[in-house]
């Protein structure tokens, strides 16, 4: 079950167990991780789901669609090379453990 640790900008961090089929949005709302908004609910249209990945790690999620690209130049806090749209980072059984930064913003 991967384990993804979500950090806030103050070093607070909530680690949950989430199961393969989620993605590291829905675990954070169900979760009440503070910080991710996710107002259009996954559906690629808010860019309020925005997050940092840990160096290196964002690329077990595979590359940033052309969607996606273009919703990360509208988020609230700088867009990062790391950055993220958290509804699009899908967890497999593959996936053992995640650090994901929450910025400081979303809207
Ligand atoms: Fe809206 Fe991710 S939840 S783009």
């Amino acid at each position: 079950m991967p384990k993804v640790t979500y950090v806030q900008p103050d070093g607070t961090e909530t680690v949950l167990d989430l199961p393969a089929g989620s993605t590291v949005m829905r675990g954070a709302v169900a979760a009440g991780v503070p910080g991710i908004v996710a107002e259009c609910g996954g559906n690629l249209m808010c860019a309020t789901c925005h997050v940092y990945t840990a160096d290196g790690e964002g690329d077990v999620f595979g590359a940033v669609t052309d969607e996606e690209d273009e919703l990360l130049d509208c988020t609230a806090a700088p867009r990062l090379g790391t950055s993220r749209l958290s509804c699009q980072l899908g967890l497999t059984a593959e996936v053992n453990a995640l650090t994901i930064h929450v910025p400081g913003a979303q809207t």
